[in-house]
C-alpha cells in the first residue's frame, strides 16, 4: 500500500469510531479531527483542521493541554477525566487518553488524543451522590452507636509498637496532616481514631473514606462537593471537606485516587481552601488530614500509584505500624484482651489459651495481622460450650505454607511458560493458605488485589476452554 492509501485508512478509520480523535503532527498542527471530537467540543473540524493547536485552542493554559504534554515532554496521560464547557456553553465531561508517537529512530512524529463522552455517567454518578446524601445523612460524625476507638483500646506492648503508639499520642495535640502506613488489620483505622479523639477537634466530625471505594468522578464529588448550574442537574452540595469543617478526615488507601486528584488534594493541603466542583468560590475549611497506606509509600512512588510531592507534604508526621510477625510478643497479650471481649458479648468463660494454642498462634504469620487474629479468637469463642481453657484445636489456623521449592527442569518448555507455571503453583498454594481470600494471599504475596484477580480469571478461563477445571 502507498502512503497516500494508508492515510485514506487511518482517516475512515478514525471516522468510524465513536471515540473522538484528535492527532497534531510534530509542529503542533492537527492533522486529523474526527466527527465524533467535533461533536463532542462543538467545534467544525475546519476549524482545527491545518491549524496549529494554540491558535485553534487559545484558552486552554499550556500547561493543562495533555496534548501539548505529549507533544512537547513525551508524557502519556490515561484516562484523564476533564470538564470544560463547550462552544455552546454546555459543559461537557470527557475522559481522555493521550499518546506520543515516535517513529522507529525514537523521534516524536505525532501526538493522539483520544476522548469518550462521559457526561452522562458524570450525571449519573451526581445523581448517585445526591441520593446517598439525603438517604442515609451517613457522614454524620461518629456517635455512640457506631464503634469509637481510643487510644486506651489499643493492645500492644512490644517496643517497636509502643515507640509508634507514643508518636501517635503525641501527634494527636497538633494540627499537622498524619501518614499511617501498614498492613491490613495493623490498626490503621484505630491509630486515625485515637489521636482525632484525644484531640482538640474531638467534638468536631470524624470522617473517613475509602479511596478505592469509588471511581474518580464520585470520589472526586464526594470529597469537594458540587455546585448547583455547574454540572447538568447537579445540586449545591457539600464535599466531605466541608462536612468534617474543624474535624478530621480520614483518607484511606490514598494511592488508590487518581494522580490529578492527588495533586488537587495537595493543593487544598498547602491553601487550606476548596472549591466545590463547577463552582467559583473559594471555601476555607480546617480539616485535619490522615491518609493511610497499605503498601510501602516508597514502592508506591516508584510505581506511579502515589504522588512524591503529596507523600512529602503527608509525612510530616509518619506512623509506621508494624505487621503483627515483627511483634510476636503482643500476640498472646492481644489474644487476652480478645478472649475477654468475646467472652462478655458470647456470654463465655474462657479464662486462658492452652500452652500449644499460644504455640500454634506464635508460629503462625498472620497476613490478616491483628483482624485475622481477632477472627480467630472470636469464631474460637462463639463456637466453645463449657470449657474454660481454650485449645489449640478450636484455632482454625491454616497449616503453613507447603514448600515452594519447583525443581528446575527446562526442557519441553520456553522460559515464559515456566515462569507462568512457577507463578501458577505459588499463588495456588498461597490461596489454599489464606482460605481462599484474595485480598490476604495478595497481600501475602506483595501484590495487588486486582493483579491476583486478574491472573486468576485469565487461567480460569484458559482453563475452561481447555476443558479442565
Ligand atoms: N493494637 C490493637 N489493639 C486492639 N485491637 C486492635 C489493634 N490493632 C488492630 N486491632 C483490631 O483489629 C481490627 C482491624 O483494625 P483496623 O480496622 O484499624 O485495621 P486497618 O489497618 O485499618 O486495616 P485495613 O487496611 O484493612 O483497613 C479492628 O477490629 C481493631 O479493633
Ligand atoms: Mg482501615
Amino acid at each position: 500500500m502507498q502512503a497516500k492509501q494508508y492515510q485514506k485508512l487511518l482517516l475512515e478509520l478514525c471516522q468510524s469510531l465513536h471515540e473522538g480523535v484528535h492527532i497534531v503532527n510534530s509542529e503542533g498542527i492537527s492533522i486529523i479531527y474526527n466527527d465524533a471530537m467535533s461533536t463532542l467540543e462543538k467545534i467544525e473540524r475546519e476549524e482545527v483542521l491545518s491549524e496549529p493547536f494554540r491558535v485553534a485552542f487559545p484558552n486552554i493554559p499550556e500547561d493543562e493541554s495533555t496534548l501539548l504534554l505529549a507533544l512537547k515532554q513525551r508524557i502519556s496521560t490515561e484516562s484523564r477525566s476533564q470538564t470544560y464547557l463547550n462552544k455552546n456553553g454546555k459543559e461537557v465531561t470527557t475522559v481522555n487518553s493521550t499518546i506520543p508517537v515516535l517513529d522507529y529512530n525514537g523521534e516524536l512524529i505525532a501526538a493522539v488524543e483520544i476522548a469518550k463522552d462521559i457526561t452522562d455517567i458524570r450525571t449519573l454518578s451526581n445523581t448517585i451522590l445526591e441520593m446517598q446524601g439525603e438517604s442515609s445523612q451517613s457522614r454524620q460524625p461518629i456517635n455512640g452507636k457506631i464503634k469509637k476507638y481510643l487510644f486506651s483500646d489499643i493492645v500492644g506492648k512490644s517496643k517497636n509498637f509502643t515507640d509508634v503508639l507514643q508518636r501517635a499520642q503525641r501527634a494527636a495535640s497538633s494540627s499537622a496532616s498524619i501518614l499511617i502506613y501498614g498492613e491490613t488489620g495493623t490498626g490503621k483505622e484505630l491509630f486515625a481514631q485515637s489521636i482525632h479523639f484525644d484531640s482538640d477537634r474531638r467534638s468536631r466530625p470524624f470522617l473517613a473514606q475509602n479511596c478505592a471505594a469509588l471511581p474518580e468522578s464520585l470520589l472526586e464529588g464526594l470529597l469537594f462537593g458540587t455546585a448547583k448550574g455547574g454540572f447538568t442537574g447537579a445540586l449545591d452540595r457539600q464535599g466531605l471537606f466541608e462536612q468534617a469543617d474543624g474535624g478530621t478526615l480520614l483518607l484511606d488507601e490514598i494511592s488508590a485516587m487518581p494522580y490529578a486528584l492527588q495533586s488537587k488534594l495537595l493543593r487544598v493541603l498547602q491553601e487550606n481552601y476548596i472549591r466545590r466542583i463547577g463552582g467559583t468560590k473559594d471555601i476555607p475549611i480546617d480539616v485535619r488530614i490522615i491518609a493511610t497506606l497499605n503498601e510501602d509509600p516508597a514502592m508506591l512512588i516508584e510505581r506511579g500509584q502515589l504522588r512524591k510531592d503529596l507523600y512529602y507534604r503527608l509525612k510530616i508526621i509518619e506512623l509506621s505500624i508494624p505487621p503483627l510477625r515483627e511483634r510476636s510478643e503482643d500476640i498472646p497479650i492481644l489474644a487476652e484482651s480478645f478472649l475477654d471481649k468475646y467472652n462478655k458479648k458470647f456470654d463465655k468463660q474462657i479464662w486462658m489459651l492452652s500452652d500449644k494454642a499460644k504455640h500454634k498462634l506464635l508460629s503462625y504469620d498472620f497476613p490478616g495481622n491483628v483482624r485475622e487474629l481477632e477472627n480467630f479468637i472470636m469464631s474460637a469463642v462463639a463456637l466453645a460450650s463449657i470449657e474454660h481453657v481454650l485449645s489449640e484445636n478450636s484455632l482454625d489456623i491454616p497449616e503453613k505454607a507447603e514448600n515452594l521449592n519447583v525443581p528446575l527442569d527446562l526442557t519441553g518448555v520456553t522460559l515464559d511458560e515456566y515462569i507462568e507455571a512457577t507463578e501458577k503453583k505459588i499463588i495456588k498454594t498461597a490461596l489454599a493458605n489464606n482460605g481462599g481470600n484474595i485480598s490476604k494471599t495478595a497481600n501475602q504475596l506483595g501484590i495487588q488485589r486486582q493483579t491476583l484477580q486478574y491472573k486468576l480469571r485469565r487461567w480460569r478461563s484458559y482453563e475452561t476452554a481447555q476443558g479442565n477445571s
